[in-house]
């Protein structure tokens, strides 16, 4: 892919409920750049293989998900929302944000989550989230340079003007360099 775009594309990531829409969706507003959340777009789009109805979920095509994204990302200026960091062509983003929270908290929250939706049937197992980081934070090792990942701490909701701020300062950091 032309790697010379004239806005960004960035990768947000990080374990479930941890605030990466919430972020994305004000960047969004802040931003030219536009927000593409990964789940519902493959849902929207039919870019899933099968139900799992253990886990109400759909299970994502990736491939057929790489191919439909693949002119939105050339042209530049998205915003992908996903958990995962290993789905799409490394050479797609610009920089990796990668959402954290403390264990508790992101807990809390996956709990507060589920009573409002009652969504799944199980109780979801604590330190999911330490343990998602973990594999997320791997996996944007293996695929990434280690310059263009930045980790974000979402803890509290004053953390949220922090990091659009910071993404918008490594925008405008951006612009400065390849514009
Ligand atoms: N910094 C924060 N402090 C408190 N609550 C937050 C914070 N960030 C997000 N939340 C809340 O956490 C919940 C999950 O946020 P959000 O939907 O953005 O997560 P997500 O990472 O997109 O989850 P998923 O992977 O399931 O799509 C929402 O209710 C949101 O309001
Ligand atoms: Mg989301």
């Amino acid at each position: 892919m032309n790697t010379r775009r004239s806005l960004p594309n960035i990768l947000i990531c990080g374990p479930p409920g941890i605030g990466k829409s919430t972020l994305a969706n004000l960047l969004e507003e802040d931003t030219e750049l536009n927000w593409i959340d990964v789940s519902k777009v493959a849902i929207d789009t039919g870019c899933v293989s099968e139900y799992v109805e253990e886990l109400q979920c759909s299970i994502l095509d990736g491939n057929m998900l790489v191919k439909l994204m693949e002119n939105w990302m050339k042209e530049g200026g998205q915003i992908v929302d996903y958990q995962r960091a290993d789905l799409f062509p490394p050479n797609w983003f610009d920089a990796v944000f990668v959402l954290r929270a403390n264990d508790t908290i992101l807990d809390d929250r996956l709990h507060k989550r589920q009573k409002t939706e009652k969504k799944a049937k199980n109780k979801p197992n604590s330190n999911v989230g330490a343990e998602f980081f973990i594999i997320v934070i791997q996996e944007t090792q293996d695929s990434f340079d280690s310059e263009i990942v930045h980790e974000l701490t979402n803890n509290v909701p004053e953390d949220m003007p922090i990091n659009v701020d910071r993404i918008l300062e490594w925008i405008e950091e951006w612009k400065k360099d390849n514009i």
